[in-house]
Formats: C-alpha cells, sequence, structure tokens
C-alpha cells in the first residue's frame, strides 16, 4: 500500500510498506499545517531546496527520529553541519533506497537558506515504489523539459499552482498537458494572500481538458496511491 497524505503547502508524507518518507516538511510556522514537527516520524526527509517553506523541520524530524535528509550537496552539508545523517545528490541524479528509488529533476526557482547563504539548485523529485511513479515538482516555474519527466510515466503529480513564487493555475495546466500524470494534485497554494487559489476551479479545467484525474488534498488527508 502506498499512502499519500497532505500536510499543506508543499508537505507531503509518503507511507510505502513499513517506510514513511516526508518531503518539504514545513510544519512550524505553517498556518495550514495539521501536524506538528514533533509528531511527524520519518525514515527519509526529502527537501527540494533550502527556503524555509520547504527545509521547514527537516533537521529536527531527521534527528529526532534517525531519518535521513535525501537532497542536494548543499542543503546536505547545512543539514550534517546541524547533526542530521544525510544523502547528498544532485540534479540528474537517482539513487536506490530501502523504498524505491529517488531521482533530482531540475526546478526553476532560488535557493537560498534563511540565513541568504546559497543553497545550491532548487529540484524536484521523482520517487519510485513499488511501480508507482510520484513527481514532485517543488517550487518552480513551468519548463517544457516537463515532458521528459512525462516519458518516465508518472503516476502523481504533486505540482504548485499558488502563482506569484511558483507556476500559478494556468501554467500548471499546460504542465499537466506536458507530463499526461494519471493523477495531479495541486500544492503550494492558500498558505498567505500572495499565493490564494481555489484548488477546485483548477480541479475542474484539468478534468475538462485533459485525461489526468485531479485530487484535492486538505491539509491531514490522503490518497491511496495503488488504489
Ligand atoms: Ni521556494
Ligand atoms: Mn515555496
Amino acid at each position: 500500500m502506498i499512502n499519500l497524505t497532505y500536510y499543506g503547502h508543499s508537505c507531503f508524507e509518503i507511507q510505502t510498506g513499513p517506510t514513511r518518507v516526508i518531503i518539504d516538511p514545513f510544519l512550524t510556522g505553517n498556518p495550514l499545517a495539521s501536524k506538528k514537527a514533533s509528531d511527524v516520524k520519518a525514515d527519509f526527509v526529502l527537501v527540494t531546496h533550502a527556503h524555509g517553506d520547504h527545509l521547514g523541520d527537516a533537521v529536527e524530524i531527521a534527528t529526532a527520529g534517525d531519518g535521513t535528509v535525501v537532497c542536494n550537496y548543499e542543503i546536505a552539508n547545512y543539514c550534517e553541519g546541524k547533526g542530521a545523517k544525510t544523502h547528498p545528490m544532485h540534479i540528474g541524479g537517482s539513487a536506490p533506497f530501502p523504498f524505491g528509488h529517488v531521482k533530482l529533476t531540475i526546478a526553476h526557482h532560488g535557493s537560498s537558506f534563511p540565513d541568504w547563504s546559497y543553497g545550491g539548485n532548487p529540484c524536484g523529485f521523482i520517487v519510485t515504489t513499488s511501480d508507482k511513479k510520484i513527481y514532485h515538482a517543488g517550487d518552480t516555474g513551468l519548463f517544457y523539459d516537463m515532458k521528459l519527466i512525462g516519458e518516465e510515466g508518472i503516476d502523481v503529480a504533486l505540482l504548485p499552482i499558488g502563482d506569484n513564487f511558483t507556476m500559478g493555475a494556468e501554467d500548471a495546466l499546460r504542465a499537466v498537458k506536458l507530463i499526461k500524470p494519471r493523477v495531479v494534485v495541486p500544492m503550494h497554494y492558500n498558505t498567505m494572500e500572495v499565493i490564494k487559489e481555489d484548488p477546485h476551479n483548477f480541479r475542474a479545467r484539468v478534468e475538462n481538458e485533459t485525461e489526468s484525474k485531479c485530487v484535492v488534498l486538505g491539509p491531514g488527508e490522503s490518497y491511496q496511491v495503488d488504489e
């Protein structure tokens, strides 16, 4: 069973067999978070970039539960400096893990740490587990190479729709047309005023204009990927 749970903003937990993988655990300070960082147990913590609303509680969660932070080399150095176990990677690279495979994809965005130090390039992730592929786009604008990501056969695409800092709904719809995932789940909206978006409008457009299904998850809600 692969269970995907949304915790608000860009934070998702993938539970696959006995393994818990959390992506972009921005819980402390996130007004929409449905869970406290101290209640999260994760074996792997994937971080798309160093911005505070993605790095979030990664170090705390990893060190509290003996988890490993999976991220680019620059963020890995930072997390190791704070006592976390890490698995450094970089864009285009993939690696095997006990639950499957992780590959880093490009993302067009910035990636400084909250103290403005350099966080390397931002990324997205393709997580392959039990023959299912989940693509977390991270923070990004639309890019045509999403078509290449789609060629891998994506089951679930997690795409930002909030605009201002990332693609908005219009471009996210174009992304769906490039990626052609079986299911799309919107993220990175409504956490703050400048990224306000109605996910149900987005869902209606995805289901009218593409072959993909759109699942809107409220914070705390789950979707079973291999149903
Ligand atoms: Ni960002
Ligand atoms: Mn962000």
